[in-house]
């Protein structure tokens, strides 16, 4: 093949980098680097996936039994529910919903890495707005980011890769800043790893009746452990969900998916008990970094965030050579998924002798 080909392809699409993904693990290694969840799926979730074997047949375009139970249970009509192949789907179909060439879409940064590439995908203009010293959404600044162009602002809510929440407060006071005809959305892909009773809960504390311009987002990505199987949701109004049912790619959410996260909901006390022992072991993870002398944002997903700044590929470098990959980004920092129990001693004992190497004053050390 020729290394080039003359089709036409957007400009702001060929100038893209391909979305990266976390890396792969080698067998005998950790893999720390895409914030999944350590455990085996349940046997009544493998089960499930068992007896749905009619794949010769195009699965329910709309995946209506889950988004039913999910209306039930977060007592909101079906039409306010809308069910995605992972969150991000969802995320992509509102950027074309809401936005295109002309317009800006606002998201604090650094936060998903996939947040970048759907606005541009949109033909929209991302406006980044840098997070706090503490590694926290500035929602005062996002705020003042909005201008007549702006179409959506997104709310990553524990924020990855840093760790630290809004609270529902902070969130409340940002939406009487913001005008009521502005697409929000919260994205709380780790919301069920949450433990400060403060943070914000789209789904819970939000009242949908004053704010119908915000979307929630969730997944069975992390703390379902469906990660594999692509499912995720969104809640919001009904004019706004039907707007990202027209921009989906038809038929793309399973019926193996949604039998899944129907048989996980089936199965929530169970998960739940496993995610607050993710929960507990992502605090001793942190409490033990922090003794170390890194300086460890407030971690409430299910990860933590080291500021390695220019140290950021060598230290990845040695956290995989300790068999432990993790997810470096260069020049800013590393992110470490809370994985099985025995990772933690390990990133422990790797992590001691590159915070000791970091220089006095460093961004990834605590002051002293
Ligand atoms: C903040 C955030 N939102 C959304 C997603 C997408 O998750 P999924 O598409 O698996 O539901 C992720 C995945 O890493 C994430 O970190």
């Amino acid at each position: 093949m020729t290394e080039d080909v003359p089709v036409r392809i957007r400009p702001a699409i060929a100038a893209l980098p391909p979305y990266k993904q976390g890396k792969q693990a080698e067998p005998g290694t950790f893999k720390l680097s895409s914030n999944e969840n350590p455990y085996e799926p349940l046997p009544s979730v493998v089960e499930s996936l068992r007896e749905t074997v009619g794949v010769n047949r195009y699965p329910d375009a709309s995946a209506s039994r889950l988004r039913h139970r999910l209306a039930e249970r977060f007592g909101v009509l079906p039409d306010e529910v809308h069910i995605g192949a992972g969150s991000v789907a969802i995320l992509s179909q509102l950027m074309l919903a809401a936005s295109g060439p002309g317009d800006e879409v606002v998201y604090a940064w650094r936060s998903f890495e996939a947040y970048p590439g759907l606005v541009l995908i949109a033909g929209a203009t991302p406006v980044e707005v840098p997070l706090t010293p503490d590694a926290r959404h500035d929602l005062d600044a996002m705020a003042a980011a909005v201008t007549e162009r702006t179409r959506a602002i997104i709310v990553c809510s524990p924020n990855n890769p840093t760790g630290p929440i809004v609270t529902q407060a902070e969130f409340e006071a940002f939406l009487d800043k913001v005008p009521a005809d502005l697409l929000v959305i919260l994205d709380e892909a780790y919301a069920e790893f949450v433990t400060d009773p403060d943070a914000v809960d789209g789904l819970i504390k939000l009242g949908r009746a004053d704010h119908p311009n915000v979307v929630v987002l969730r997944t069975f990505s992390k703390a379902f452990g469906l990660a594999g199987l692509r499912v995720g949701y969104a809640i919001g109004h009904r004019r706004i969900l039907d707007a990202a049912r027209s921009t989906a790619v038809p038929l793309s959410v399973t019926a193996q998916s949604e039998e899944a996260a129907l048989a996980s909901l089936d199965a929530e006390a169970e998960l739940l008990a496993r995610v607050h022992v993710i929960a507990e072991r992502r605090d001793r993870l942190a409490a033990g970094l922090r003794a170390q002398g890194w300086r460890v944002p407030t971690a409430q997903g299910n990860f933590v965030w080291l500021a390695t700044r220019d140290e950021t590929m060598d230290a990845a470098a040695r956290f995989e050579a300790g068999g432990c990959i993790v997810r470096p980004f260069a020049g800013d920092g590393i992110r470490v998924s809370v994985g099985e129990e025995e990772s933690v001693e390990k990133i422990l004992q790797i992590a001691t002798s590159i915070v000791e190497a970091l220089p006095e004053g460093h961004s990834g050390r605590a002051l002293a």
